[in-house]
């Protein structure tokens, strides 16, 4: 493997952002986690590493950037978050927040309520915390658990993190919590969108990842892969860096797609909504299009990983990736979503049941990738639905995940769709749910024979994450789920 690195050249990626309040210009290893710079290029230890894999949320940091007009202020997890994506942003950390001779306020209601035993975790929570009340001074509950899901304390402080959380938003002052050296970097970052753009650097040091490459343009990219065709694609990161981090894969040249406008796109038509493939599940949850035309993507996107991952991981990644158990595939399926897929000679436009094509194979060809996803238009007489069966709530993959939509006019049946994630090597449509549910009745539906029906269309494979006997469970019992509500729903006209 090191012989592959020293085939090509190496690259350091020169980024201009602001760090706790002073901006300052770095040439960072390729492909370099945020927390690694940290730790090794500026000796910053605050932040901790627990997982290196986005899991235990011990390595959380803040970003702050402008967004349509606004500054927003997200938490992420720095060990899967490339450096190079803070070129033009302000990274916020617990060294800059507070000191032990002046505790930033967070950090005194954590002390007061007794949230901190080990500490370990703490710089994790203040900065998730922080995130929060920079964006929401009174945040109900839901919108509390939300974003401390991905924080996890060994020592079990929750209870008393929440009473410090209780009386921080009873405070008049929250808004407070964001210093004035913060609220005076806001201004800079406006006026750094118009600034050069990343440069790259050589160097002679062998890296892990030999290049980082932004496009800020279709035709940059398509040159750039062209150039380089051993190029790998890379969106959030949130799974290619765990590769990095965890399998130590290397990566000759690694193309950032996120820098392109016209992927960051996220628009109604006709022809029904239309995302980016650089989207992130955040854009598409605090969307009002999402919340108002497609509910059942923005219920389901609550429970997709963590709100520190859901902050950068995104909708075109989860698609590539082709695991067998992402989440929104099966959703995606039985919503007839279809891809525009863009190389430097072609614009083409597939199904996305035709996309996957074996265990993390795709319809994608080299130096191709997906532009545009497309869901087309919901009408009101569908049930659709997705339920998603895993260990815990957040942060956690799937055993079984499952969504149907069924198309009904006066209590029978026109249509129906069932997709299941996590039962083949690849998600998959039914062939038998259509043909069993076709011109029936409503309410003449038998929900546990068709369950038992289904379930034996399907061989899963018994791993960490369940037994084949357990995932077949899984399935009849989320279809009787499905066909109870909708005749409950049925009763009730
Ligand atoms: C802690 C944690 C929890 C997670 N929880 C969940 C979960 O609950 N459910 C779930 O489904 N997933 C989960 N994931 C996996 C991951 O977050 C998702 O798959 C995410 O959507 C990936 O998006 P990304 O932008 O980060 O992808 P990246 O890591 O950037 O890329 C993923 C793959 O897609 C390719 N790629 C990316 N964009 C494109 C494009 N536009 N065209 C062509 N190829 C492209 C890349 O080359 C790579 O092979 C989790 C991951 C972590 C680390
Ligand atoms: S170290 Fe665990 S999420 Fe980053
Ligand atoms: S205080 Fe010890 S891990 Fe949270």
């Amino acid at each position: 493997m090191k012989n592959q690195i020293t085939q090509y050249e190496t690259h350091l990626n020169r980024i201009t952002f602001f760090l706790n309040g002073e901006k300052i210009t770095a040439d960072i290893p390729a492909g370099i986690s945020t927390l690694d710079w940290l730790h090794t290029k500026k000796h910053l230890y605050g932040t901790k590493c627990s997982c290196n894999e986005g899991d235990c949320g011990a390595c959380t940091v803040v970003i702050a950037f402008p967004f349509e007009g606004i500054i927003i202020y997200q938490a992420i997890t720095s060990c899967l978050y490339p450096a190079a994506k803070l070129h033009g942003k302000h990274l916020i950390t617990i060294e800059g927040l507070g000191s032990p001779e002046k505790l930033h306020p967070i950090q005194q209601a954590l002390l007061t309520h007794h949230g901190i035993q080990c500490g370990y975790c703490t710089p994790g929570f203040v900065l998730s915390l922080f995130a929060l009340f920079a964006m929401q001074p009174h945040p109900d509950r839901k919108t509390v658990f939300s974003a401390l899901e991905g924080n996890l304390c060994r020592c079990g402080t929750y209870q008393n993190i929440l009473n410090a959380v209780d009386e921080l938003s009873a405070n008049q002052n929250v808004k407070d919590l964001v210093p004035a050296w913060c609220r005076k970097v806001e201004q800079e970052l406006f006026r750094f969108q118009e600034q050069d753009s990343m440069l790259v650097v050589k160097t002679e040091i062998p890296q892990q990842v030999n290049c980082y490459l932004m496009p800020e343009t279709t035709k940059q990219l398509f040159d750039l892969c062209a150039e380089h065709p051993e190029s790998v694609f890379i969106a959030g990161g949130t799974d290619i860096m765990v590769q990095k981090n965890i399998n130590r894969k290397e990566f000759p040249f690694l193309i950032d797609l996120t820098a392109i406008p016209e992927f960051n796109r996220l628009y109604l038509q006709q022809d029904g909504l239309h995302i980016g493939s650089a989207v992130t599940y955040n854009q598409l949850w605090e969307s009002g299009i999402v919340k108002t035309h497609f509910p059942v993507l923005h219920n389901l996107i609550s429970q997709i990983a963590s709100q520190q991952i859901r902050n950068f991981g995104t909708l075109g990644g989860n698609i590539a990736n082709a695991s067998p158990v992402g989440d929104t595939i099966p959703l995606l399926m039985v919503l007839n979503a279809s891809l525009w897929l863009q190389s430097q000679l072609e614009l083409r436009h597939i199904p996305l049941k035709d996309f996957f094509l074996a265990y993390r194979k795709t319809a994608l060809q080299k130096g191709e990738i997906i532009k545009e996803i497309i869901i087309p238009p919901l009408t009101e007489d569908n049930y659709v639905k997705t339920v998603k069966s895993a260990k815990r709530q957040s942060v956690d993959i799937s055993s079984v995940i499952t969504a149907v939509n069924i198309e009904y006019k006066n209590g029978r049946i026109i249509n129906s769709a069932l997709a299941i994630g996590g039962v083949a090597s690849i998600p998959v449509l039914s062939k038998k749910f259509p043909f069993l549910l076709k011109s029936k009745q409503i309410k003449a539906l038998d929900p546990a024979a068709i369950g038992k029906e289904i379930e034996s269309e399907f061989e899963p494979i018994t791993d960490v994450r369940g037994t084949a006997l357990f995932r077949r469970e899984l399935i009849r019992n989320h279809l009787i789920l499905y066909l109870q509500e909708l005749q409950e729903a049925e009763n009730e006209l």
